[in-house]
C-alpha cells in the first residue's frame, strides 16, 4: 500500500485545502495529514482560527484523508517518513524545494497550489486580521 504524507495547518478549511489533498491522496492509497499544533503554529507567528481540534475533526471528516497526527516542530519529518514507511511526501508548490532534503528517504512531490484562495485571504477578506 502506498502512503503518502502531507503537512500543513488547514485554518478555516477551503476548496485549496480540498484540491490538494484530494491530489495527494490519487497518487497513493493511504494519506497521513500532519497536522500542525496551536503551540507550533504560535512559535511560526501564526495565530489560528479553530483549536487544532476542530481543524483535525475537519480533517478526519474528509474522505482522501486516512489518518491525522500532530505536527509539532519541524524536525519531525524524517522520523515520521521512517515511523509510518511514508513512499511519498507531498507539499503544495508555495514550499517548492524547500523539503530536497526528504528526496534521501521517500519520493518528494510538490503539488501546484489552487489559485486565488488561502487562509490569509479569507481571514482578510473578513477582517480577521
Ligand atoms: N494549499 C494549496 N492551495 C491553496 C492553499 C493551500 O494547495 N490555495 C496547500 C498548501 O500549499 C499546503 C496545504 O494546502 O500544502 C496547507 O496549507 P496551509 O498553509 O494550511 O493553507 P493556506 O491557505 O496557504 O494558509 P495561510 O494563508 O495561513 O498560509
Amino acid at each position: 500500500m502506498k502512503k503518502i504524507i502531507t503537512y500543513g495547518t488547514f485554518d478555516l478549511l477551503h476548496y485549496g485545502h480540498i484540491n490538494l489533498l484530494k491530489r495527494a491522496k490519487a497518487l497513493g492509497e493511504y494519506l497521513i495529514v500532519a497536522l500542525s499544533t496551536n503551540e507550533f503554529n504560535e512559535t511560526k507567528g501564526k495565530k489560528c482560527y479553530f483549536s487544532y481540534n476542530e481543524r483535525k475533526t475537519l480533517l478526519e471528516s474528509i474522505r482522501f484523508v486516512d489518518l491525522v497526527i500532530p505536527e509539532n516542530n519541524w524536525e519531525q519529518k524524517i522520523n515520521d517518513v521512517h515511523e509510518f514507511k511514508i513512499d511519498t511526501f507531498v507539499m503544495g508548490s508555495d514550499w517548492e524545494g524547500k523539503f530536497d532534503f526528504l528526496r534521501t528517504y521517500c519520493e518528494v512531490v510538490y503539488l501546484n497550489r489552487t489559485p486565488e484562495i488561502s487562509t490569509t485571504k479569507i481571514k482578510q477578506d473578513l477582517g480577521y486580521c
